[in-house]
């Protein structure tokens, strides 16, 4: 039985997630952390039906107690889907008590390095900015459309529900590094007002309304010609069940940070 641990529980994407451990017949919840609703039973959280199997009569504990949790319930893995802030640290309690990561949680570029250093040899992980098998080989197909059509105006469009708090996406972020990589580096610039003239550069704008689980759209601009290659997620299942999947796999990776696409084995 694979023994799973949860920051975020009562989130879009933690409760989500929870329902996922409940239904898998090789895991089993063992501790979920939240900063509200402590003591809550998970599943009982907001944006989640729940169905409580195999959660046990696990309830919400206080973020603030994960150090001494993780070392009272040995999970085999950490998955977390919090904000930038609180995942740092949920990544050092991890790694002090020898548990390997899934992470989820976008934003994190600021503290890229910092997770890297305190990841570095200890635990096995996986950290990308989109779980969904569509969203990773929608990168890919993004690598071979730049090799050709590298050198035409491209710009990146993401449309996401009006709570998501960062922006641009990370799954946008990755879109532009990995076509940028491709073209040997191209200066990025966000959205456009008053004199803003075209340059050689990759253009990214950031949408953001109603309850739009995840679209991103890059627009390769040639003359009297585009392509535009598209993904759109119909529901967070298809980052929860990826998350789920990830692991899975991490409890075999070799100690320290790896890609969805390995996972995937694209
Ligand atoms: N990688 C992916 O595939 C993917 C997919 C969807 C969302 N995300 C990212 O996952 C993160 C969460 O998204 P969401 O839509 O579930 O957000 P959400 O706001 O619904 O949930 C976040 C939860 O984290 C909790 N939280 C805050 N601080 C905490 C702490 N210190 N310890 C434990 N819990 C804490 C909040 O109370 C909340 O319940 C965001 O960064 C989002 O961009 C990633």
């Amino acid at each position: 039985m694979i023994t799973v641990a949860v920051t975020g529980a009562l989130g879009r994407m933690g409760s989500l997630i929870i329902e996922n451990v409940g239904d898998a017949p090789d895991m089993e919840l063992v501790a979920a952390f939240d900063i509200r609703d402590i003591g809550m039973p998970v599943g009982a959280g907001t944006g989640t039906t729940g169905t409580g199997a195999g959660a046990g009569d696990v309830r919400v504990s206080d973020a603030s107690e994960i150090g001494t949790l993780l070392a009272s319930t040995s999970p085999d893995v950490l998955i977390d889907f919090t904000i930038p802030d609180a995942a740092v640290g949920n990544v050092r309690a991890a790694v002090e008590n020898g548990v390997a990561i899934v992470l989820g949680t976008t934003g994190l570029e600021p503290y890229q390095d910092e997770i890297a250093g305190i990841i570095a040899g200890s635990v096995p992980a996986v950290i990308a900015p989109n779980f969904s098998v569509g969203v990773n080989v929608f990168w890919k197909l993004l690598a071979e459309a730049t090799a050709y059509i590298g050198d035409w105006d491209i710009e990146i469009l993401e449309v996401h529900h009006r709570h998501k708090k960062d922006a641009p996406s990370g799954t946008a972020m990755r879109a532009a590094d990995v076509i940028s990589k491709e073209i040997g580096g191209k200066e990025l610039v966000y959205g456009r007002e008053g004199l803003a003239p075209r340059g050689d550069e990759i253009g990214i704008h950031a949408i953001r309304g109603g309850d739009i689980i995840g679209d991103h759209l890059v627009l390769f601009a040639g003359d009297g010609e585009r392509i535009e290659i598209k993904h759109q997620a119909h529901s967070r299942q298809a980052f929860a069940g990826g998350a789920v999947k990830a692991a899975r796999w991490v409890l075999d990776a070799p100690k320290g940070v790896h890609g969805m696409e390995e996972v995937l084995g694209l």
